[in-house]
This record gives structure tokens, C-alpha cells and sequence, in this order.
């Protein structure tokens, strides 16, 4: 062996342990996501499915943020368990925790890849740490998937109402009250009686009084900007109303509204106040701004008048297709889409304290305040002892543990550098060189990509609209009574994927592809 070889060998074992130490150190980097679910399991905030921002990638992502320490938004620590998540990529899902423990995430429906299987409904187990797919008895004929939906846990069932469905060519719009008992694992059904028209894209939260209260959603494919996140084309369904569903009793019933009304909307996101007295709903792709400077709007529900709040702080963009939790006393929005991801981000907090004034803030403080009294029925966490020994390595790991790791490997890995550079500048040299042509042409890969998505001004084109009205159907049959108004295809709709490797994304897919021409939102930026 040469003297020259020799030392090529040594730099590339350092090289070898380097990339290695950098590999276990570097914190998990969730790809900015949409179209996700949040569930809130003791103190820590799970985070499944969603797309990527450009919309090219369904990542197969399952994560958490750990909510019983401090933190700030600048700087978030995620938790990677995608290694022992079994669900198939997929978007547009519902989730709750349920189950006999209260300590269960239950996902049910979306959207997966075409060609793909996804059970139904999965489960995982907060505690033992595992996913499943549970047998689920109960109605005949057996639930279909639905997407775009909400789902609210009262008492153990798992309310999933509206929504759509997709059969390769239209979407229909659905009202019906689909129950899973995650309890006793059985499918029931609500009343169609004085059920709101379908829709999906709404939001939907549980009030103390045991009704779950329906806001907003669409019911047409519709074309949205995506920049502004006005709706351009078609409408939302108006705020002027709302809708009650009584879970003990299984009683529709409306409410109008008054005061500010915002205007027509969807795919914005709803939490109770903490005075369990009020709703307050973020972001949305709406018609018309109107009046408004803020997509903060508050509903009083003591007279279902709405109001737009006092609020400080730095006010963040608006965004859609993002998921909100009351933990502790803030509102947490997550991801969304409509920010970009390098300036602000992919957690805010708003501080819903004081009524009086909400303030945006980018540090969590997990200690409750006294002034704030949990009633049974709202979603405030328990910050009581987090009990779980037998976590697997990834949450056992303590954020400071995890940070101080982080930092020690940069520093260990920059020493490393420092001396790989002297020793072997000119094996750097041409390594970065080959690295950087390979950078480039990636590149300008995402560049066509983008521009070609970008110059679609108006993305979301509609085929086909088709409602299914549960009052109007006489069975369960899905496809009995449906009302299909055709709009004729616009032939530009078919030029508009982007022109991306095939190896680099999923394959297109007719699920994927359609969704450019269907959500309310152009996707694709
Ligand atoms: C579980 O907790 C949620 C709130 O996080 C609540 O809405 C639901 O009723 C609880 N379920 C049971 C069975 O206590
Ligand atoms: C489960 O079933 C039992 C009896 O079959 C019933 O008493 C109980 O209320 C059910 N639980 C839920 C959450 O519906
Ligand atoms: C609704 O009730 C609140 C008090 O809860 C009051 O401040 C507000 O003015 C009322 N709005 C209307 C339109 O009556």
C-alpha cells in the first residue's frame, strides 16, 4: 500500500464515522406537512399522514412534540416514530383519542395511494406503543372510507360526520353521522333528521353541553388562489349559520348567527375557549376578505354572535389544511399550508388566556394557569405525571438529552472537519465538487417542477360535482339519489402535473393527480 492510498483509506474510515455521527444526531426533520391529523395523548402531541409542501409526496411520517416542557416555536424538537408506524401514507384522515383508557389514537379514512390497501380504522396504543387494525363489528352494509372530515370523541365514540368520498372519477359530498365505539370496537349511525347538507372541510368541535357544533366546509370541487388563499372559483358554504348535533339525545338542530359574520369558508380550524363559552377559528380558504384584516374570528355561544378579537403579538399568515389543539392555555396550530416554512414556523401558539386579548406568542409555558378551570368536557391535557416506562428510545430520550447530544455532536463533528480539511484539502475539494454538481442538477429538476405548477394561475378545475343527500335517499345504497351536475372539464387540467422524475415521488397516481383539480386550494405550490 502506498503512502498516498494509506492515507485515503484513513480519511474515508473518518469520513465513514463522521457521516454516521452526523446521521444519529441530526434531530428528526418532518417534511412541511398539510392534510395531516394531531392527536393529543398525554403531553405529547402525535402527528400522522399529510403531504409534503409542494404537494409531490405523501411522507410516511409519525411524530411527536413533546408538550410537558418548555419550549419555543423557533426551535422544536420533534420525535420520530415513523420506524414502527404500519399505516399506509395517506391524507385527509381523522383522528381522536379514544379507546377503554382514554389513551388510544383512532384514525379513520382519507385519501391513500392509488393501488395501495389502508384498512378502514387503525389504532394505536399510546402505551405498549404499537399500531393495529382492530375488527370492528356493527352496521350492515359496512362503513365506507370518507376523507376530509373531522372527527370528535364523546365519551369513547368517534363522531365522523360528512365528509367525501372518491371513486376514481367524482367526488360525492356526504351528511351522514358515522359512530365508532372505540370502546366496544362497533360501528352505529346517527339521525339523517334535520341533518345539514353534505359538505367536507368544516370544522367541528365539541362543547361542554355534549353537542358537537358543525361551522362551515364545501361542497363543490373549488378553485382557490395560493397565495392569498381566496377562493376564486365555486364558493364555501356560509358562517351564518351553524349546526348542533346533541350526542346524547341524537338531535340536529341550527343556529343563526349575527354580529361579524366571516364570510363563506372551509378548511379553517376550530377550538373551544377555555371558558368552554366561546369558539375561535384560524386560517381557511374563504371568499372575499371583506372587512378582514385577521383570520382570527370568535363565536360567543351564549347568543351565536361573532365577533373578531383583540389580539397582539406577531400576526402570522393566514393557512389552510392545518390542525389546531387547545393545550394547556394555548391554541396549537400545526404545519398547514399557505407559510412558508423558512420564515415562520411550522407551530404557533396562540395564547387564549385572557379573553380580552389573545396574543400570538412562540414560547409554550405547560403550566396551566389557576384562572383556567378544565370543565369535563374540554380538551384540556392533564399535565399530571407522564407514566410511561416502557417507552422504546425515541421519547425515553429527554429534549435536553436530545439537544445537548445534538450540539455536542456538531461540535464534535466540526472538530472532525477542522482536521479532516487540513489533512486532506484536496480529497475535500474534489468530494464537494462532485457533491455540488449533483446538488444542481437536483435542482433544477425542482425548478421545472415548481414553475410549472406555479404558472397554473387557476389550478383546481372541476370535473364533476355530486352530492348525496341522506334526506333525499330513500337507502344506504351510495349510489341512489344523487344529484351530478357536469361541468365541463377544462382540457388545461391535463397538462398540469409537474414534470418530475418518476423516481423522485410516488407514482402519480389518479387519487393524487385529481387532487389539483378538486380541494379548495391550489396545491401545488
Ligand atoms: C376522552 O377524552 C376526551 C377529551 O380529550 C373526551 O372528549 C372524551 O369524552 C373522553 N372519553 C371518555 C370515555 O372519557
Ligand atoms: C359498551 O357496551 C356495553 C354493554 O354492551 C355498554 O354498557 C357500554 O355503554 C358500551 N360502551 C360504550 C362506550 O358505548
Ligand atoms: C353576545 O353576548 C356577549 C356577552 O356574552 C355580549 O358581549 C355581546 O354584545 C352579545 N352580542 C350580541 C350581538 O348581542
Amino acid at each position: 500500500m502506498s503512502k498516498n492510498s494509506l492515507i485515503y483509506f484513513l480519511l474515508w474510515i473518518l469520513f465513514q464515522l463522521l457521516f454516521e455521527v452526523n446521521c444519529q444526531m441530526t434531530p428528526f426533520k418532518p417534511g412541511v406537512i398539510n392534510r395531516h391529523t394531531t392527536t393529543l395523548i398525554d403531553n405529547k402531541l402525535y402527528i400522522l399522514g399529510g403531504k409534503d409542501a409542494k404537494d409531490n409526496a405523501i411522507p410516511k411520517d409519525f411524530f411527536y412534540l413533546d408538550v410537558s416542557v418548555t419550549f419555543n416555536t423557533q426551535n422544536l424538537l420533534w420525535l420520530d416514530l415513523s420506524n414502527i408506524d404500519m399505516v399506509p401514507p395517506h391524507y385527509f384522515a381523522a383522528s381522536v383519542k379514544g379507546g377503554a383508557n382514554n389513551d388510544t389514537l383512532f384514525l379513520y379514512g382519507g385519501f391513500t395511494v392509488t393501488g395501495q390497501t389502508m384498512e378502514l380504522v387503525y389504532t394505536f396504543d399510546s402505551q405498549s406503543i404499537t399500531w393495529s387494525s382492530p375488527p370492528i363489528t356493527g352496521v350492515n352494509p359496512s362503513p365506507i372510507r370518507k376523507s376530509e372530515l373531522t372527527g370528535v370523541n364523546h365519551d369513547g365514540k368517534m363522531y365522523l360526520w360528512g365528509g367525501n368520498t372518491f371513486d376514481g372519477t367524482i367526488y360525492t359530498f356526504l351528511n351522514d353521522m358515522l359512530i365508532l365505539d372505540t370502546i366496544n370496537l362497533s360501528w352505529g349511525k346517527g339521525s339523517l333528521v334535520n341533518v345539514p347538507t353534505p359538505r367536507c372541510d368544516y370544522g367541528a368541535t365539541l362543547l361542554p353541553n355534549n353537542n358537537i357544533i358543525y361551522i362551515g366546509g364545501i361542497d363543490s370541487v373549488t378553485t382557490g388562489d395560493p397565495k392569498t388563499l381566496n377562493i376564486v372559483q365555486g364558493d364555501a358554504l356560509t358562517l351564518s349559520e351553524v349546526y348542533l348535533y346533541d350526542t346524547i339525545n341524537d338531535i340536529w338542530s341550527t343556529k343563526a348567527t349575527s354580529g361579524k359574520i366571516p364570510s363563506n369558508r372551509a378548511s379553517f380550524s376550530t377550538v373551544l375557549g377555555l371558558d368552554g363559552q366561546r369558539i375561535i377559528i384560524f386560517g381557511g380558504a374563504f371568499i372575499n376578505p371583506g372587512y378582514l384584516d385577521t383570520t382570527l374570528y370568535v363565536l360567543d355561544l351564549t347568543n351565536f354572535s361573532w365577533y373578531v378579537p383583540k389580539i397582539s403579538g406577531k400576526i402570522p399568515s393566514p393557512r389552510i389544511y392545518h390542525q389546531t389543539n387547545v393545550i394547556g392555555k394555548y391554541m396549537v396550530v400545526s404545519f398547514g399550508y399557505g407559510y412558508d416554512n423558512t420564515i415562520e414556523s411550522d407551530i404557533l401558539l396562540l395564547d387564549i388566556s385572557n379573553n380580552e386579548e389573545y396574543v400570538w406568542t412562540t414560547t409554550f409555558d405547560p403550566t396551566v394557569p389557576n384562572n383556567v378551570l378544565p370543565s369535563s368536557t374540554s380538551s384540556l391535557p392533564s399535565f399530571t405525571s407522564t407514566s410511561s416506562p416502557s417507552l422504546p428510545s425515541p421519547s425515553s430520550l429527554s429534549s435536553q438529552n436530545n439537544a445537548s447530544a445534538v450540539i455536542a455532536g456538531a461540535i464534535v463533528g466540526s472538530l472532525v472537519s477542522g482536521i479532516l480539511l487540513s489533512f486532506g484539502g484536496f480529497f475535500l475539494y474534489k468530494w464537494n465538487k462532485n457533491k455540488q454538481k449533483q446538488k444542481e442538477v437536483a435542482q433544477i429538476h425542482g425548478n421545472e417542477g415548481y414553475y410549472n405548477n406555479y404558472n397554473q394561475e387557476e389550478m383546481i378545475i372541476p370535473t364533476q360535482r355530486n352530492i348525496h343527500n341522506y334526506n333525499q335517499a330513500t337507502n344506504n345504497n351510495y349510489n341512489h339519489g344523487q344529484e351530478i351536475i357536469q361541468i365541463p372539464r377544462d382540457e388545461n387540467t391535463t397538462n398540469h402535473e409537474p414534470i418530475t422524475p418518476a423516481s423522485e415521488q410516488e407514482q402519480p397516481t389518479f387519487t393524487s393527480r385529481f387532487r389539483d383539480i378538486k380541494v379548495p386550494i391550489g396545491n401545488r405550490l
